[in-house]
Parts: C-alpha cells; sequence; structure tokens
C-alpha cells in the first residue's frame, strides 16, 4: 500500500502532531508525515518533529507585511513538498481565500470544541459561560469560513460540576489525541471524503464519533 504522504503546520506546543506522529508509526497506519511547517520560531512542535527525523521548518509569518504574502510563501513551501494531506494540529493563522480553495477537500484541522458551537478562540471559557454540559473537539475539512467546513469526527466530554477551564482543555485535550489520527487514517486510506460540501464515509454521508 502506497501511504499518503502528510504535511503538518503548527503554531505551538504540538501535542496533537506528536500522536500523530506516533500513529503514522503503526503497520496498518495510511500516511507518512513527511513535512512541518510551523509559523513561528519557537514551537516547541518543531522540535518534536526533529526529534522524529521529519523535515521541519519555520515560516515566520512576522515576516511578512501582508497576509497574502505570507500565504502565497507557505504555499510555494507546501507545493515543493507535495503533499497528499495538508494537517493543521493548533495551527493558529487564518488563511485567506485563495490558500483554502488551493487545498480544498485535502486540508483539515482539530478544533477544541464541538462544531458548530464555539468555533474562534476561547473554547472552555465559553462553553462553561454557555453551560452546556457535553463539550469536546471536532476534526473538519478546511474550508473558507473559520471553523466552518464539513466534520469528519468529533468526541465528547462530559462537563463535571465546579471544572475551571483549564480542567475542560486537559480532558478536551485527551479526546483530541484519541480523535486526530483516526480521522487522519480515515482521510488518508481515502474512507472519508469530502463531496459537494459533506463527509462521506465509506460513500455514505456520516462522520466519526467518539464518546470519551
Ligand atoms: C489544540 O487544543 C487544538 O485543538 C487547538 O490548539 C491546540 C494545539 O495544541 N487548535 C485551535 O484552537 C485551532 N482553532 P497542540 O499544539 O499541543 O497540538
Amino acid at each position: 500500500m502506497t501511504k499518503a504522504r502528510v504535511l503538518v503546520l503548527i503554531s505551538g506546543g504540538g501535542s496533537n502532531l506528536q500522536t500523530l506522529i506516533d500513529a503514522s508509526r503503526a503497520a496498518e497506519s495510511a500516511y507518512d508525515i513527511v513535512h512541518v511547517i510551523s509559523n513561528r520560531p519557537d514551537a516547541y512542535g518543531l522540535q518534536r518533529a526533529e526529534q522524529a527525523g521529519i523535515t521541519a521548518r519555520c515560516l515566520d509569518h512576522k515576516a511578512f507585511k501582508e497576509r497574502s504574502l505570507f500565504d502565497a510563501a507557505l504555499a510555494q513551501m507546501i507545493d515543493e513538498v507535495c503533499p497528499d494531506l495538508i494537517v493543521y494540529a493548533g495551527f493558529m493563522r487564518i488563511m485567506g481565500a485563495d490558500f483554502v480553495s488551493r487545498y480544498e477537500g485535502r486540508m483539515i484541522n482539530i478544533h477544541p470544541s464541538l462544531l458548530p458551537n464555539f468555533p474562534g478562540l476561547h473554547t472552555h471559557t465559553r462553553a462553561l459561560e454557555a453551560g452546556v454540559t457535553i463539550h469536546g473537539c471536532t476534526v473538519h475539512w478546511v474550508t473558507a469560513g473559520v471553523d466552518e467546513g464539513a466534520i469528519i469526527g468529533q468526541a465528547g466530554v462530559l462537563i463535571k460540576p465546579g471544572d475551571t477551564p483549564d480542567d475542560l482543555a486537559a480532558r478536551v485535550l485527551v479526546q483530541e489525541h484519541r480523535l486526530y489520527p483516526v480521522c487522519v487514517q480515515a482521510v488518508a486510506s481515502g474512507s472519508a471524503k469530502l463531496v459537494d460540501g459533506r463527509t462521506m464515509l465509506d460513500g455514505k454521508p456520516g462522520g466519526i464519533a467518539l464518546l470519551g
């Protein structure tokens, strides 16, 4: 089996990157992580990649005066690698429509809420403020609307009385680490596809659900 070549985009610690690296080493993995790019030079995820023997580079967004110039430079770096799949793993940049449409259907993100609830930032605080009792994380296709692309998979976390945002963040992160390798495997193997704005799982509309 030819493995899908995955490029991972990061901005920070890279704990999701690490779980994907670890999962990719299993014999049954449908993908190899071939390249990691960070938009921040101090991202610890760069070290994780290097320790795993994966080429890791930084493209510092601060070096660009305009968003569109950063987007174009990143697209050029990506196209040099020619990946089958682009995985955002804590990549905290909103990319322009040209960039997003170039990779539509082969670019995915993980977000720390049960979308469509709480797109954007501070998701755990907002979930507690809203009084929801179930929270979690979502893997979705990256499309032009921020955190709006079709859902590939979700993992749920029960909110307990007295939970703080940090408590929730820690429990959601554990679920992220379960969910992301499963979703990347599904996309890399061709089981999950974006068709007419919906996720098709083995040819049927649907997605992956994990309950914590
Ligand atoms: C994760 O919680 C991920 O869901 C979130 O950033 C964290 C990165 O952690 N991403 C977003 O909020 C994207 N909107 P990591 O660097 O340890 O994987």
